[in-house]
């Protein structure tokens, strides 16, 4: 089976799951802005990574729009998020929101946790992140959820863990569909 990963990553923590993954299976990995010159044709399974911003996976549209062309494929997303990876709920509200309950029969999910790297992210992403901080800021009384994630956004940090591949490394080394 042949496996191609795409990735979409702004301050480089989906590329860099990406890269690990492609070490642990003899998956292909390119960058989603290079996707006009990929075969696609040529993979018996595409894997998409793809980071959350406003509780929306980048790029993901483009994935979905892929999949009546690619019968036959294994499909699978991961998205890397600010969450941590025990958050089960807000993981799953996640998948249901960006993809449709047949979408979701049709393509295996996984969710990474990644960090903020404010060194490496856009004006625009950076100005977006200072209006999340005031608003949890201003905020007079606010949940042990919230209050821990003013406390993570206040600064970069990096959440990545390389272990957390493990599901997916499984599933590329699964043969059916
Ligand atoms: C403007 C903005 C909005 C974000 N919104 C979310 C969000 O809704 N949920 C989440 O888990 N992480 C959110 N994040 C965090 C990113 O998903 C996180 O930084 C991720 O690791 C970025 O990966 P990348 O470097 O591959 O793009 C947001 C980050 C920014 C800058």
């Amino acid at each position: 089976m042949k496996a191609l990963i795409l990735y979409h990553s702004k301050t480089g923590f989906t590329q860099r799951y990406a890269e690990w993954i492609a070490e642990e299976t003899d998956a292909d990995c390119e960058s989603f802005d290079h996707r006009d010159g990929i075969r696609f044709g040529d993979y018996d399974a595409v894997l998409f990574g793809s980071s959350v911003h406003a509780a929306t996976i980048l790029k993901l549209k483009w994935f979905k729009r892929q999949i009546p062309d690619w019968e036959g494929k294994r499909l699978a997303v991961f998205a890397v998020g600010a969450m941590p990876l025990s958050s089960g709920t807000p993981v799953e509200q996640l998948f249901a929101q960006n993809l449709t309950a047949e979408e979701r029969r049709r393509v295996a999910t996984f969710y990474l946790p990644g960090g903020l790297d404010y060194e490496r992210m856009g004006a625009v992403d950076r100005a977006m992140m200072a209006i999340f901080r005031k608003m949890l800021a201003g905020k007079k009384a606010r949940t042990p959820d919230e209050e821990a994630a003013l406390k993570a956004i206040s600064s970069s940090y990096d959440a990545s863990d390389r272990r957390a591949i493990a599901p997916i490394v499984r599933w590329l080394a699964r043969d059916e569909q």
